[in-house]
């Protein structure tokens, strides 16, 4: 069912300083910050070869960014992104197998402008999924 990793989310509480990271000390190509205010986050791009990493900072009140910083001060995987080619069969084919889907299971547009949906980590040993219908 799934395909291509699409990206890897990773929190971050100082997202200058972790873009910095990304573009000078591992030499790779990074993007402007751009807010998204619906997910409550702002985000980096960093464009990889065969996939992406997203870094994530809180953005607003009750960004879901901020509760895990403050699990996690330091910062650290938040979630992971496979890519799916029908994200309404995907859902139903992965409710079949028990798996739970964050949400009222409707699938929001994410980051890309691509209809997405979040897994819970519970099920999926312990890492939140996010799947993308491209
Ligand atoms: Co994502």
């Amino acid at each position: 069912m799934i395909g291509r990793l699409n990206h890897i989310a990773i929190a971050v509480p100082d997202l200058a300083a972790a873009a910095a990271l990304y573009r000078d000390t591992l030499g790779a190509k990074v993007s402007a910050p751009a807010d998204l205010p619906e997910h409550g986050v702002t985000t980096v791009f960093v464009e990889l070869e065969n996939s992406k990493i997203e870094l994530l900072h809180p953005l607003g009140e009750n960004s879901t960014i901020a509760k895990y910083l403050e699990r996690s001060p330091d910062g650290g995987t938040h979630h992971i992104c496979f890519e799916v080619a029908d994200i309404i069969a995907a859902r139903d084919q992965l409710r079949a197998e028990g798996a739970r889907v964050l949400g009222d299971g409707e699938p929001r547009i994410g980051a890309h402008g691509k209809p997405v949906l979040f897994l819970h980590p519970k099920d999926f040993c312990g890492t939140l999924i996010e799947i993308e219908q491209v």
